[in-house]
Parts: C-alpha cells; structure tokens; sequence
C-alpha cells in the first residue's frame, strides 16, 4: 500500500465507524418505509409473543437503500444475535455448514447478495432453511459419506438487488419477501438532520434540505454527502452548514441540482450525443461509457429511469424529452421519442 491508499484506507476506516454510528438500531429510529416497517412490526410482534424465531425475510432493493440495517434492526428487536456474510464469500458448502453449525436459537444470519451464492452452497440452504437440517456430503466417490444434522432455529435474513436474480427454490423459501422503494426528499432531509445531530454537525434545515434533495432517494448517499459537506464547511465556511454552502460544497462534487452526478451525465450525453438518443442496448451502453454492466443496471439506471430521464423499450435504452431538457440538448423527437415505434 502506498502513502496515498494508506491515506485513503484510513479515510474509508474512518467513514466506516461513523456509518455504524449512524446506524438506526430500532424499528421506531428508522426513517421511511412506512409499509415495509408496518409488515415487519407485525412479524417481530407475532414471533416474540410466540417465543419463536421469525420467519425468513427477503429484502430487495437497490443499493444504499437501507437492508443491511434492516438486518440488525431485526436482530436487534428479537434481542438475539446476528452473523453477518455474503453471497460471494461462501464459496464451498463447508463454509456454510460450518456458519450453520455455530448458530444458536434465533440467531439473526444475514446473507447480502444472496443471489451470488453458488449453486453448491445453495443446495445446503434448502434443508437448512426449511427443515432446520445441515445435509453434508463428505467426501468424494465410493468413500464419500452423508452427514446428518439437526440445526438451532435461525432466520436467514437475505438480501439482493432484484428477486428476479435468486433461483425459484430459493425465493420460495423464504416466508417474508420485503421491498425497498427509493426515499422520499422529506425522509431524506430527516435522515440528513439525524445523522448531523448524531455527528454532532450544525446544519441548518435549509442545508439538510439541499442535501437530502440531491441523494438520488438513497439514505447512503445522504449521509455520504453529508460527511463530505461537512469537511467543505470545515475548510471553507467555519464548520455551519447553511444552503449557501450545500450548494456550494455539491457543485464541487460535481452533484447537480437533481442529484445527478459525473456517471450518470455521461451515460444520459452518451445516449444522446454519440447515439441519437437510442434506443442502444446495455453491452454497448456499457462499452461506451467505461462500466460494468451489472452497476449500470444496478446503480445508475434505476434513479435515471425514476427521474423520467432514460427508458427502457424492447429495442434498447432511450435518452427522454426531459433528459434532453435537463442537459440543454435540442430534442429531435423522431428517433428519439421514448414511445414504443413500429415502423
Ligand atoms: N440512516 C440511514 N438510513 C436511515 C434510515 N432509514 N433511518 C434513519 N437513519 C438512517
């Protein structure tokens, strides 16, 4: 590691306690989601009143949006335990069953990505999960054994970005699939003006508003940005965070008035400068602006397609009218009309 990874590694350290601190611990500290919340209040209150654990939950939702907490909110309420993995560091069967064997009653295992897991590890999953059963097939050939086990009742909290990328069996074993919409700007302000509260920041409702309003609804880029406003304060405007100086700390991050950043402008002007505003399909999008594939879908296209700037049509992806709009392009309609044409 060099000096200026070091640097940034401590950095990201840094950022990464305040994260936990920000973390709400309780259902009745977390801001928005109102529905997913009312659902899961009632599946805790039921399991606790039975003495029993909870039943498997799902989240789904793109990233940022708040699963993980989520997770040990539900831990945290069952007062039990949480082991915390994801899907693509589970790589042999082994490893799972030797998390599974360390569980005790109503432990909390919450597997991020779980859509990553491999089909090996996957296959543990469906007795663990439905029967409470470690199924183990030791050794290979003649000599190969099976290994039987009985299994503390856990919940497996799993989460990913799409249902639509876990396996039928899979999906079907969990009891409560649970989905996470973008925030709305007035949850986001909240969030911004819980978390300065919990970093002992002053901003005024003005700056946690120009904040929370240019997030793309996703509290992690809330708080993100919170952090990184708050050094431009530091620096330049004696540590207050006002409007003035949201405004002027998001400008230089390169954060526009609606929340767009660098990647998402060069994907919406590489639609419509270099490709007439599409339709063009995913792999060459990807291509042509230098990123993966699976992020493009993942990350940036959902806030694009949420603020009405990018569509989706058989054909391909499709700069709209208002993307045109917002980037000051003359728009041509023809080709570039987002509606589904025939001819
Ligand atoms: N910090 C990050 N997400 C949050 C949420 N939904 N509620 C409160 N604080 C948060």
């Amino acid at each position: 590691m060099n000096h200026e990874e070091r640097i940034l590694s401590a950095s990201h350290g840094r950022d990464d306690q305040l994260d936990q601190a920000l973390r709400p611990r309780l259902l009745s500290q977390y801001i928005g989601q109102e529905q997913l919340k009312d659902n899961l209040k009632i599946a805790i209150q039921a399991a606790r009143n039975r003495g029993e654990a909870i039943d498997h939950i799902l989240f789904h939702g793109f990233p940022g949006l708040g699963k993980t907490t989520l997770a040990y909110i539900i831990a945290n309420e069952m007062e039990t335990n949480i082991r915390v993995t994801s899907g693509p560091v589970i790589e042999r069967a082994g490893d799972l069953a030797a998390i599974l064997t360390s569980l005790q009653e109503g432990d909390v295992l919450f597997i991020d990505e779980i859509h990553r897991l491999n089909h090996a590890v996957e296959e543990i999953l469906y007795p663990a999960m439905e029967d409470f059963q470690l199924d183990l097939i030791i050794g290979q050939g003649p000599g190969a054994r099976s290994v039987k086990m009985d299994l503390p009742r856990f919940t497996l909290v799993g989460a990913t970005t799409r249902t639509g990328l876990l396996t039928p069996p899979l999906r079907d074993r969990f009891g409560v699939l649970l989905r996470l919409e973008f925030y709305r700007v007035a949850e986001l302000v909240e969030i911004v003006t819980r978390a300065a509260s919990v970093l002992g920041i002053r901003i005024d409702p003005a700056g946690a508003r120009e904040i929370g309003g240019r997030s793309r609804g996703t509290p992690r880029i809330a708080n993100r940005l919170l952090k990184r406003v708050r050094d431009f304060a530091d620096v330049r405007a004696s540590g207050h965070i006002t409007a003035e100086v949201a405004d002027a700390a998001l400008n230089m991050l390169a954060v526009d008035a609606q929340g767009l950043d660098e990647m998402d402008r060069k994907i919406i002007l590489t639609i419509i400068d270099k490709f007439r505003g599409g339709p063009l399909g995913i792999d060459t999008l990807a291509t042509a602006v230098c990123e993966e594939k699976n992020t493009l879908e993942d990350v940036y296209e959902p806030f694009l397609i949420q603020k009405g700037f990018l569509v989706r049509t058989p054909r391909g992806r499709m700069a709209t009218r208002a993307a045109y709009e917002h980037f000051g392009r003359a728009f041509t309609g023809g080709d570039n009309d987002a509606g589904p044409r025939l001819f």
